[in-house]
């Protein structure tokens, strides 16, 4: 076991874990933030997406000892009263069905539009494929992307 500091949502975290802990793990069961979840555990779904330093990251996959001081941003972390433009979007067009991949869904979403502003159909596709959503709402997340980039940051 050892120690790690890790800046998460704007406050700082001391944890004991082994070292090849995924991040996932520390967030869940060892700060309580249960908001990521887990999907296939592959880095495949994208259900545990959150932010490293403002990338969409996997983190299910991602060794707790390689985040260093890295700023970790995870759904409850993302705005403070649920109103990123994502989230309000997301509200809008009522884009979750069971709702298990949203976090994941949202997290990449808000990911691609800080590095591309206003996507076309075409890039939204791309860059949220790995995102699996079991329910089908993929058109209501792409519409949902559209809107959001519409909204003010
Ligand atoms: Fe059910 Fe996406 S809303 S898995």
């Amino acid at each position: 076991m050892a120690l790690f500091k890790l800046q998460i949502n704007g406050r700082s975290y001391q944890t004991e874990a082994e070292p090849d802990t995924p991040l996932l793990w520390v967030l869940r069961d060892h700060l309580g933030l249960v908001g990521t979840k887990y999907g296939c555990g592959i880095a495949m779904c994208g259900a545990c997406t959150v932010h490293l330093n403002g990338e969409a990251t996997r983190s299910c996959v991602l060794p707790v000892s390689s985040i260093g001081t890295g700023k970790v941003t995870t759904i409850e972390g993302l705005s403070k009263n649920g109103d990123h433009p994502v989230q309000k979007a997301w509200d809008e067009i009522d884009v979750a069905q069971c709702g298990y991949c949203q976090a994941g869904q949202i997290m990449a979403a808000a990911a691609l539009l800080k590095r591309n502003p206003k996507p076309s159909n075409e890039e939204i596709d791309a860059s949220m494929s790995g995102n699996i959503c079991r329910c089908g709402t993929y058109h209501r997340i792409r519409e949902a992307v559209k809107v959001a980039a519409t909204k003010p940051k």
